[in-house]
């Protein structure tokens, strides 16, 4: 799998409201060539695309995510919250993701959120099996903090790319790998170390760095054989990729 060298983390989340189908198509837009998003269930089992436990922080309603239904979340107003521009954008079934992340020709890096009381296994039971229905095997990274949804995801495809997501890089990270088999190792960049570095480069896997907006403190990190980055913005490293100025309405029509 050839993996980039910048991650829409979100979508274009900082230009589009994080996780929404506006977010994705910014990101086509501004030339990325991949996604990363985060998919959870609903209490009824629906796969959506979030981050959060509950929608307080990116909606106009409240509530947590595993007291709600898909009738529930329909009405909600999802990117009021970021601009005006935004307003009225609806919540992205997995569903309605992967349909727009394969019309446009994106790669996908589908990170399974398991917030506190839901269930690893059947998440990743249904996001594995509806992304693999959408997406060929070389445009799919399935990641997760959660070593037990990596688990049942393993089982559901054995072919499939797996990213082991850590906050700092454990030294059980190689443990995780022989067991799960993955493509990569993704951690948070301002926890980085070059021991464990060292170690997922000698066993021939990427490293994905998340989340880094700020290309000039992270730049010395390269030099070091880190594969890519997941950013808010692409644009902020290279010109390749085109910046936007927050909420300037310059999304393109659906
Ligand atoms: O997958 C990388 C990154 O998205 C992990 O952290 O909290 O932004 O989902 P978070
Ligand atoms: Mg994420």
């Amino acid at each position: 799998m050839q993996l980039p060298r910048y991650i829409a983390h979100r979508g274009l989340s900082a230009h589009a409201p994080e996780n929404t189908l506006a977010a994705i198509q910014a990101a086509s837009d501004a030339s990325c060539e991949w996604v990363e998003l985060d998919v959870q269930c609903l209490g009824d089992g629906t796969p959506v695309i979030w981050h959060d436990a509950s929608v307080d922080r990116c909606s106009n309603g409240k509530g947590a995510l595993i007291n709600m239904t898909r009738n529930d979340i329909r009405p909600l107003d999802v990117g009021s919250w970021f601009s005006q521009d935004f307003r009225g954008e609806r919540m992205a079934l997995l569903d309605e993701a992967l349909s727009l992340v394969s019309a446009l020709g994106l790669g996908l890096n589908l990170e399974l959120k398991i917030n506190t009381g839901h269930d690893p296994a059947a998440l990743a039971r249904v996001a594995v099996h509806r992304a693999r229905q959408v997406l060929p095997l070389d445009q799919l990274l399935v990641s997760s903090f959660d070593m037990s949804a990596l688990e049942t995801a393993r089982a559901e495809d054995e072919a499939l790319a797996l990213g082991l997501l850590y906050e700092a890089v454990p030294r059980r990270w190689a443990s995780d790998a022989e067991r799960l088999r993955p493509t990569s190792v993704h951690a948070d960049w301002t926890q980085l170390d070059q021991e464990r570095l060292i170690e997922i480069q000698a066993a021939e896997l990427a490293m994905l760095c998340y989340t880094v907006n700020e290309p000039e403190r992270f730049s010395s990190w390269w030099d070091h054989g880190v594969t890519g980055v997941f950013t808010d913005d692409p644009g902020l490293f290279d010109t390749r990729y085109q910046r936007r100025t927050r909420g300037d309405g310059s999304r393109k029509p659906r």
